[in-house]
């Protein structure tokens, strides 16, 4: 990669190292990751950090990559959408009980409500409706699959428990 300003931003992403280009540094994550890298599973809604649609995660904890300078990630480990399933392509046990579920219906929000909810079973392995529904409530759905991100969540919690 070409240096033009002196000055590269080092990221992790999905477990793979990337540089950033100076030219680069104040855009938010968001489009990094999807205009530079290519993942395009994290999506741009509000812009002002208030629908859960762009949640991807920082060292392990949830964030909001519209509002976040690349350049104030540097040398973090970014975990989105895109690097959940395992590397011999099995998915997450979220992934799988959104699939069991049918949770999505346009499926807009539903990488942020993922990527929420991953952060809600690292911290609580076994929420209840309302651990849940306090620690979704900044993620929205416009198509109000509310009950079925729900009951994900508890299905994925179980497998997740049972794994270990
Ligand atoms: Fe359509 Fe959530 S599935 S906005």
């Amino acid at each position: 990669m070409v240096n033009l300003g002196g000055f590269i931003v080092q990221l992790k992403v999905n477990g793979v190292s990337r540089q950033v280009a100076s030219e680069w540094q104040n855009e938010n994550l968001l489009d990094v990751l999807r205009e530079h890298f290519g993942l395009v599973g994290s999506r741009y809604s509000c812009g002002i950090g208030q629908c859960g649609a762009c949640v991807v995660h920082v060292d392990g904890a949830p964030l909001s990559s519209c509002l976040t300078p690349v350049g104030d990630v540097a040398d973090k480990d970014i975990l989105t959408i895109e690097g959940l399933d395992s590397p011999n392509g099995d998915l997450h046990p979220l992934q799988q009980a959104w699939m069991d579920e049918d949770v999505p219906q346009c499926g807009y929000c539903q990488s942020g409500q993922i990527m929420q909810a991953l952060a809600l079973l690292q911290t609580n392995p076994t929420p209840t409706d309302e651990d849940i529904d306090v620690a979704m409530s900044a993620n929205i759905c416009r198509c109000g699959t509310y009950e079925r991100i729900r009951k994900a969540i508890k299905s994925a919690a179980t497998v997740m428990q049972e794994v270990g």
